[in-house]
């Protein structure tokens, strides 16, 4: 490879078949500029040729992306500066606020320096280096640098206070839509208490259209064990779930997609795959939802010998299907309606059929640490129950 050339010599380890971008990214990292820029012509030409072979399949892409269901479409950019919800565009106002504050004073400081470190920099040998005559006790600049910082103190304050108060204590309509959310390791537990629907892992809300339909959510933070913390960064702040004591915090988005948060507690070995997933849908899909979940669980004949490999193998001791008498579990998540998500083990890989067979095999593999042991099941035993769990949309 003609590219990785430029590095032999200096570099013996260079591997000869690294692509080219890894090697462009070590000479900038290595401030060769001028090796990483030498063909450039011979770049922008290729670019240009890729980007004309690659222009009809993304263009393809785009259209079906913007086929799909606006409610579906993932925003995968969590930007906290690009909030689509009430408390999240509260916060994002103070930080730009006190952004904007401090870089005016960045500004001002830095360009004095550098007035200064220019201005009174040492001009060779002729400069005869005496010391600039010096201020003491000029009561002037003492004020101008005590009064004001204390002022933009005082505004930053009072701003802030105001948003937290904004977001702590929300003035809601008559008839918020409540959403308990429960901490597990290492998974959310989704209750609807209205609705007497119970979910795992993937919300589902309206959209809240302001004025002509608010319907707030607000949500109810609970901990079945220890300290985790919840946070959508286009929708809402961060706010800890922790047990015995209920933290509550509110969305209000106003635009339909599917929005993804983390929890941003350290709360064991899959707290970084403790992932939770926002849809927010219209109003009548909501309500289909809510429909959907609230259904009894499919029964369906042709899987019978996959529900009683289920109940056999005690995988109702923990997880619970609803009209199942000998699935209550509680301590994993609700499989009444299992079809209907969209991810497995809490957004930590696709629910289709390789990794949920991958998962019944041993949970550990796609999620280790997670608290769901290897059931040890043999391979008919895998696809009996998958086949099972395939019938429960
Ligand atoms: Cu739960 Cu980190």
């Amino acid at each position: 490879m003609k590219a990785a050339k430029h590095l032999v010599g200096r570099d013996t380890d260079v591997n000869e078949n690294a692509p080219e971008i890894l090697l462009i990214a070590r000479r900038l990292i290595g401030l060769e500029f001028w090796l990483a820029f030498k063909d450039l012509k011979r770049r922008l030409w290729r670019g240009l040729l890729m980007a004309v072979a690659v222009l009809p399949g993304t263009l393809c892409a785009q259209s079906q992306s913007s086929l799909e269901e606006p409610s579906q479409r993932f925003r995968a950019i969590q930007n906290i500066f690009d909030p689509l919800s009430k408390p999240a565009e509260l916060i994002n106002d103070t930080a730009r606020l006190t952004l904007l504050i401090c870089l005016v004073i960045f500004i001002i400081v830095g360009g004095l320096l550098l007035y200064a470190v220019i201005r009174y920099r040492r001009r060779g040998p002729e400069d005869d280096a005496t010391e600039p005559s010096q201020v003491y006790g000029s009561a002037a600049i003492e004020l101008a640098w005590t009064i004001p910082p204390i002022l933009i103190v005082i505004v930053l304050v009072l701003v802030t206070a105001r948003t937290v108060g904004e977001v702590q204590n929300p003035q809601f309509p008559k008839d918020p839509l409540q959403l308990r959310i429960i901490g597990h390791r290492f998974w959310w537990e989704l209750q609807y208490p209205a609705y007497g629907v119970t979910a795992a892992n993937e919300i589902h809300v309206p959209v809240s259209y302001l004025p002509s339909t608010p319907r707030p959510v607000q949500m109810l933070l609970d901990s079945a064990d220890v300290a985790h913390g919840w946070w959508v960064p286009q929708l809402n702040g961060k706010l800890w779930v922790v047990p015995n004591h209920r933290n509550i915090m509110w969305i209000q988005p106003t635009v339909l997609g599917t929005y993804p948060g983390n929890c941003t507690v350290l709360c064991g070995d899959q707290h970084a795959n403790m992932l939770i997933r926002v849809t927010v849908e219209s109003p009548e899909d909501f309500e289909k939802w809510i429909a959907g979940q609230k259904a009894p669980a499919v029964a369906d004949p042709t899987v019978e010998d996959g529900r009683k490999e289920f109940i056999e193998n005690s995988c109702g001791t923990c997880h619970r299907i609803a009209g199942t008498s000998a699935a209550n579990g509680v301590f994993g998540p609700d499989l009444t309606h299992f079809m209907s998500r969209q991810t497995l083990g809490s957004g930590v890989a696709d629910n289709n059929d390789e990794n949920l067979r991958s998962w019944l095999r041993d949970p550990q593999v796609l999620k280790p640490g997670c608290l769901m042991p290897n059931m040890k099941l043999d391979d008919k035993e895998v696809d009996l129950i998958l086949a099972y769990l395939k019938t429960l949309k």
